[in-house]
């Protein structure tokens, strides 16, 4: 049976990490995957965790199964992050999160959800978004549309583009919508065009499927949530998909949430128990330990003060190499302005470095990007600066 199967084609930018690894010349850069470096060039697990898998290696007590949607302390610790632990909806109870296996499952389970309770709501993305938006959303058969949200030209958001566009789509659809750190262009909309899209959402009654896989990586851990708060204010439904690889290095645990936001206690209520209905079908309950990680963390004033601090540490880390980045090419006597990405937010940027240039800079200098031109700035350092900004303008020379 399986011999007449076609090969199924490979993910883009995970077979671009393939590649990388599989290339032999000693001063090769990757700035393809979205994975978070440090100035060494390595992934490294945080003190905080570190010392909270300490704590939890001692006290565990059973690897009996977690309930459907993970320890309730996990929820309530998600939602203190995402709304501030005093915010009304905390309050009123209106919002209730499940604990999922990383940022894409919560995703997935938004999608089963929405597909099985709303089943002709279409959802609504930006173009461009992260290349597994649309797999996961269709894989759980929901309809996905287009909204234009970057402006290639301008290197900024086209927020004009994007309210027409959102205008369009009818009332009851669902839009997802980046809270921080848009991936990949890393432009996000500013604290007046949020409060544009929440009169938007209301108005139209949309209902936003907010992802936040970057909390802590724009501005900080509280600026980063104000567009989210600011679709909050006006009392919309929602749901929210957090990811803690990024923020807490915890990508192979698999550790993210999925919080819904009801008009009312009631409301959440009912919502949340078919958002269980769907995890039951899935993956039945979440693995314990991310979970477990964030939970201590963020339950201990003196790990939490560390891990702020090294949150803040990977963001300014990033911001430093962006400035750096802009420095370095300028003087090597590279006219393109590219001084937009120090305005940009979080990991990633879109360089604007088109596919020839990107397959010259990976043939001819080992130097690996995102066929789009999106590239990961955690991937710089003050080492590798120099050979990167040579290359890019060796290609840019040749190509202009
Ligand atoms: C925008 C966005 N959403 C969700 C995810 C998924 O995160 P996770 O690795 O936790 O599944 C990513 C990961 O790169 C992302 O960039």
């Amino acid at each position: 049976m399986f011999e007449q199967l076609e090969m199924a084609p490979p993910d883009p930018i995970l077979g671009l990490t393939e590649a990388f690894k599989n290339d032999p010349r000693p001063h090769k850069i990757n700035l393809g995957v979205g994975v978070y470096k440090d100035a060494a060039g390595r992934t490294p697990v945080l003190e905080s965790v570190k010392a909270a898998e300490k704590r939890l290696l001692q006290e565990e007590s059973t690897k009996s199964y977690l309930p459907i949607s993970g320890a309730p302390e996990f929820g309530a610790k998600v939602r203190e992050l995402l709304f501030g632990a005093d915010h009304e909806i905390v309050k009123n109870n209106r919002a209730a999160t499940a604990h999922t296996p990383g940022g894409t499952g919560a995703l997935r389970v938004a999608g089963d959800f929405i597909k099985r309770m709303f089943p002709a709501k279409a959802l609504w993305m930006s173009t461009p978004t992260w290349e597994n938006h649309a797999n996961v959303f269709r894989a759980a058969g929901v309809e996905t549309k287009a909204c234009p949200y970057y402006d290639a030209q301008r290197k900024c958001l086209d927020f004009d583009a994007m309210l027409n566009g959102l205008e369009s789509a009818p009332e009851g659809d669902a839009v997802l919508l980046h809270a921080c750190c848009h991936n990949p262009s890393g432009v996000d909309p500013n604290p007046a065009q949020w409060e544009a899209i929440a009169a938007l959402v209301q108005r139209r009654a949309l209902m936003p499927v907010v992802d936040f896989a970057y909390q802590g990586f724009g501005d900080g851990l509280e600026e980063d949530a104000r567009g989210l708060r600011t679709l909050c204010a006006t009392g919309a439904e929602m749901l929210i998909c957090s990811s803690f690889s990024k923020n807490f290095g915890l990508y192979n645990e698999r550790c993210g949430a999925l919080t819904v936001v009801g008009a009312t206690r009631d409301a959440a209520d009912r919502a949340f128990s078919h958002i269980k209905a769907c995890i039951r079908a899935n993956y039945s309950n979440p693995p314990s330990h991310g979970g477990a990680i964030v939970s201590t963390v963020l339950g201990d004033p003196d790990l939490r003060a560390q891990w702020e601090g090294e949150v803040a540490a990977m963001r300014d880390r990033i911001n430093g190499m962006r400035r750096l980045f802009v420095a370095t090419l300028q003087a090597r006597g590279v006219r393109t302005d590219f001084s937009f990405i120090t305005r940009q937010k979080g990991m990633f940027s879109f360089s604007g470095l088109n596919r020839d240039q990107v397959a010259a800079l990976r043939d001819e200098y080992a130097i690996y990007i995102v066929g789009s031109g999106r590239i990961n700035v955690a991937g710089m350092t003050e080492e590798n600066m120099d050979t990167l900004c040579a290359a890019i303008a060796a290609v840019l020379g040749k190509t202009a």
